[in-house]
């Protein structure tokens, strides 16, 4: 079993982000395992550790996560079972230097936020580009339940107007809508610069219909963000 080989830069920076990462984990540790194209090269680490011999047991937070972590041969159990996981290891679209995240590009946000919620560390890996001074230049993804789906957009409309926010709100995937693993649709939010996340992420909870968010603004407690000749750590690794 040998290592993906990636040759594009960013790509290198983040197996170098996801294998600073791998640094931390420890014999017996209970592993929360990111989703998207970062997480992919902390999972593919992994798998080679477990071939060496390695033994930790881990929770997914995708169907994409599980196949590979399955394929690598990775032991798996369902959270409920496990408890408290020692650490999640997980990739983000924004982040700032307080460990706010925006997530969800990957359309993964709920289970990823249930697994890192169920974590006493998280660490985001990630290429040095996503470093922000503040959240909402990507859209924010915003997780809704699929029935009326679009009165529960038209609500966001009214949360956002209540933060002092604007900015068009696309279904994704639009006339084919993108499903998630928990068969919810999401609409991305074109917000800009986010001023107070914490107002932003209690209002949008409060509107029925709305499953889950991309602001993770409690969970992340370190950070690895790898440059082309630059290895960034923030928090506690
Ligand atoms: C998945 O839903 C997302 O939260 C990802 O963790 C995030 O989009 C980062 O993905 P990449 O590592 O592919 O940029």
């Amino acid at each position: 079993m040998s290592l993906l080989q990636p040759t594009e830069p960013i790509e290198i920076m983040k197996q170098k982000a996801a294998l600073r990462a791998l640094e931390c984990v420890r014999p017996g540790m209970k592993l929360g395992l990111g989703t998207g194209s970062t997480a992919r090269y902390f999972v593919d680490g992994l798998g080679q550790k477990c071939a060496d011999g390695l033994e930790v047991v881990c929770v997914p937070t995708s169907e994409a996560t599980r196949a590979q972590a399955a394929e690598l041969g990775i032991v798996m159990a369902e959270l409920g079972a496990l408890g408290r996981l020692d650490l999640t290891v997980d990739g983000a679209d924004e982040m700032t230097r307080d460990l706010h995240l925006l997530k969800g590009g990957g359309g993964a946000l709920l289970r990823e936020k249930i697994v890192a919620a169920a974590s006493d560390a998280m660490i985001v890996i990630a290429d040095d580009t996503k470093l922000k001074d503040h959240l909402g230049a990507f859209a924010l993804p915003v997780e809704v339940s699929k029935f009326a789906h679009d009165a529960t957009a038209a609500a966001l409309h009214g949360v956002f107007a209540q933060c002092g926010l604007s900015g068009a709100i696309a279904l994704r995937g639009g006339e084919t809508p993108f499903e998630t693993d928990g068969g919810h649709f999401i609409y991305d939010c074109a917000l800009g610069k986010i001023d107070a996340p914490h107002e932003l992420a209690s209002a949008l909870v409060l509107v029925p219909g709305v499953v889950e968010h991309g602001l993770f603004l409690t969970y992340a407690t370190g950070a690895v963000l790898a440059g082309a000749d630059s290895l960034t750590e923030l928090g506690d690794l």
